[in-house]
């Protein structure tokens, strides 16, 4: 048909996936945050970039508000733009995991079958997803866009945890809870992932 690919076969190369993780001395993966808007999911993802490229780590930050500058312009907020939103960076996460990259996608991903399909294009384990466990409130309090304000006087229709629904995971690898006080720092919470990813062998 046209419009669609077909008619099209892979094409493989003799330089692999395990070629450029030796390379790199690290494997490549993909580091799923979700989490409500002013949840801390784009200053964590940037303070666990800042540890893993002081240890000599490769990585690249995939930021939801970011991609929808260019690659995801074309999409707005309803349930299946945002599905739309979540499948391509999902795909390009898995591109940048395949390269040898430990790839941070940062997105709110409300939808728990949208985050399950991202997780389905990758190897086994390859795919952590970590949950911004803060409260409704907190982030609304934080409300560092001023966003919220706008959703609770009926400026912004289809908010995330407003009039919009957010899924929580169900069975997520790693789970950044609001604790309030030195707990909840973005340090530490990033530090928990690395953590994670020196016990599953990411960092070599
Ligand atoms: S999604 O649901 O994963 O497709 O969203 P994402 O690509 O992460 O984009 C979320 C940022 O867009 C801003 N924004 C909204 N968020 C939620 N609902 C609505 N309706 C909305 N409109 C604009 C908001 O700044 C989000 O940024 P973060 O960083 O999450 O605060």
């Amino acid at each position: 048909t046209v419009g669609k690919s077909t008619n099209i076969k892979w094409q493989d190369c003799s330089v692999g996936k395990i070629d450029r993780q030796r390379l790199l001395k690290q494997k490549g993966c993909v580091i799923w945050i979700t989490g409500l808007s002013g949840s801390g999911k784009s200053t964590v993802a940037c303070a666990l970039s800042q540890f893993l490229h002081q240890r000599g780590k490769m990585c690249y930050i995939l930021d939801g508000d970011n991609v929808r500058h260019g690659l995801n312009r074309d999409l707005g907020f309803k349930a299946e733009d945002r599905a739309e939103n979540i499948r391509r960076i999902g795909e390009v996460a898995k591109l940048f995991a395949d390269a040898g990259v430990i790839c941070i996608a940062s997105l709110i991903s409300p939808y728990r079958r949208d985050r399950d399909a991202c997780r389905a294009l990758l190897p086994d384990g390859d795919f952590i997803e970590v949950f911004m466990d803060v409260p409704l409130q907190v982030c609304e309090a934080r409300d560092s866009k001023g966003l919220y304000k706008l959703a609770r006087a009926g400026k912004i229709k289809g908010f995330t945890g407003i009039d919009d629904p957010y899924e929580q995971p169900l069975n997520c690898e790693i789970v950044l809870e609001h604790k309030g006080g030195d707990g909840a720092s973005p340090c530490v919470m990033a530090e928990k992932v690395v953590s994670y990813l020196e016990e599953k062998g990411y960092l070599e």
